[in-house]
């Protein structure tokens, strides 16, 4: 059954309490969590004292995702916030396969992602050390932008590369998504579907959640 991950980019930040137990109590599977430096993209999002409070709360997996340059330098303060789940651009490193290897001798779940110019065949070497292979279906740094279409080739490939190996990665796809192209993505191979706008800007979000996982299943 695929997952979805609602981005709390999109919440209400005067009321996070309240959006992170929705998610709780909603058929939601993850928190996606989206860190941002001004720098790899250009904008700002927040950073480890946001997520360890948040951890306080949230009952579900946490699915930290950093746009970040020099990700490798943070990776024990994001153990230490709460993520369950780390993923690195590919695009900031000379030594990913290092950093992934990194993330779990720290007791993580190691999650690359790529750029939507990045091809898939660039992680194909080690698509072995890679828990969560998170295909940006826009680019970086905003919500509520739309899905790039070239995405769908992408997750087909990256289903084929991890069939072929036999690795365990998850797939997940991040921007974009709504209602209409949630099937399709899941369809084409995705396994965890990253929701932001279309589930805050929701007048009910928790009836969204409920809705994209129906179209899902
Ligand atoms: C953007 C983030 C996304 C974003 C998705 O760089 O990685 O997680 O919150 O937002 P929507 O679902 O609105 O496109
Ligand atoms: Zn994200």
């Amino acid at each position: 059954m695929p997952l979805i991950a609602p981005s709390m980019l999109s919440a209400d930040f005067l009321n996070l309490g309240r959006d992170i137990e929705m998610v709780n109590n909603s058929e939601a599977d993850w928190f996606h969590l989206d860190v941002m430096d001004g720098r790899f993209v250009p904008n700002i999002s927040y950073g480890m004292p946001i997520i360890a409070q948040m951890k306080k709360l949230g009952k579900k997996t946490f699915d930290v995702h950093l746009m970040i340059e020099e990700p490798e330098r943070y990776l024990e303060d994001f153990k230490k916030a709460g993520a369950d789940y780390l993923t690195v651009h590919y695009e900031t490193g000379y030594h990913i396969h290092r950093t992934l290897t990194s993330i779990k001798a720290l007791g993580m779940k190691a999650g690359l992602s790529i750029n939507p110019h990045t091809p898939v065949s660039m992680v194909q070497d080690i698509i072995g050390e890679i828990d969560l292979l998170l295909i940006m279906s826009i680019n970086p740094g905003f919500g509520g932008q739309k899905f790039l279409p070239l995405t769908y080739k992408k997750i087909r490939e990256a289903r084929d590369l991890i069939n072929t190996a036999k690795a365990g990665t998850l797939i997940e796809i991040d921007g974009g998504v709504t209602l209409e192209n949630a099937a399709d993505i899941v369809s084409a191979g995705a396994d965890v579907l990253v929701a932001g706008n279309t589930v805050f800007s929701a007048p009910d979000p928790a009836a969204m959640i409920k809705k994209l996982k129906e179209a899902i299943k």
